[in-house]
């Protein structure tokens, strides 16, 4: 069967991963989580203290982007790939609250941005791919056979985060997990260098009312029919 590039953007906590993870185990794709690659480089600058809260020094980061390797590593009891920081496996520290509140400024560098976009177009050159993020429908993959980009209103997002935090057992409050959501959304769709926006023939999934299954079960019925007609 021919293998195509499935595209999966949107808003934060609209259940992007959840869905790729899914799809991806279904057709036997690989699965890439490009926020985890912009989460590893927003903890890589809070571990050299070139991010903080009221800090941010750009051009070290900039000029340490060359001593970042980062790449994914299949675990299979998981059943996921999870994520290496110059071979230190970062999984559960990119997942904080901390991080999420410096990653948007950090994605917002262009330098960055041109190196993770980079690597993301390397791994998904051979097809057979379900990559989730921003930016790939318009910018990694212009050409993926399949677009999806996935909505939800901002309460909702935040009450999953929310869920997802408490149960990992942060100590969190909701309303820091909903300005967290609000702030990214702003931040993610105003950036200069590609910013978060629906590409043209993407398809969007609000699925503010569906459940995992309704959602997945939608989504491989469009899989289906692309990978017929290619
Ligand atoms: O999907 P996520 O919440 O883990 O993403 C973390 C941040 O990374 C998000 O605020 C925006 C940024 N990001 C991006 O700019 N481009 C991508 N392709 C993926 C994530």
């Amino acid at each position: 069967m021919k293998k195509i590039t499935i595209a999966i953007d949107g808003f934060s906590s609209t259940g992007k991963s959840t869905l790729a993870k899914q799809l991806a185990k279904h057709l036997g794709y690989v699965y890439v989580d490009t926020g985890a690659m912009y989460r590893a480089v927003a903890l890589y600058a809070m571990q050299n203290n070139y991010i903080g809260t009221d800090f941010f020094d750009k051009e070290k980061l900039i000029s340490s982007l060359p001593s970042i390797k980062l790449h994914f590593k299949f675990n299979s009891e998981l059943g996921f790939a999870e994520m290496y920081l110059n071979d230190i496996n970062v999984e559960t520290e990119i997942r904080t609250l901390e991080v999420s509140n410096f990653v948007s400024s950090v994605a917002a560098i262009s330098e960055v941005r041109t190196k993770l976009v980079e690597q993301q177009q390397e791994m998904g050159k051979e097809k057979g791919i379900v990559m989730d993020g921003r930016d790939i429908g318009t910018v990694v993959f212009p050409n993926a056979e399949l677009k999806i980009f996935m909505t939800a209103g901002a309460d909702t997002r935040a009450q999953r985060r929310y869920d997802e935090l408490k149960a990992k057992g942060d100590s969190v409050s909701y309303e820091e997990v909903l300005k967290n959501v609000v702030e990214r959304d702003y931040i993610d769709t105003h950036r200069v260098d590609s910013p978060l926006v629906m590409a043209d023939d993407a398809i969007e999934v609000d699925n503010s009312y569906l459940d995992r299954k309704e959602q997945f079960d939608a989504v491989l019925e469009l899989v289906n029919d692309v990978i017929n007609a290619v």
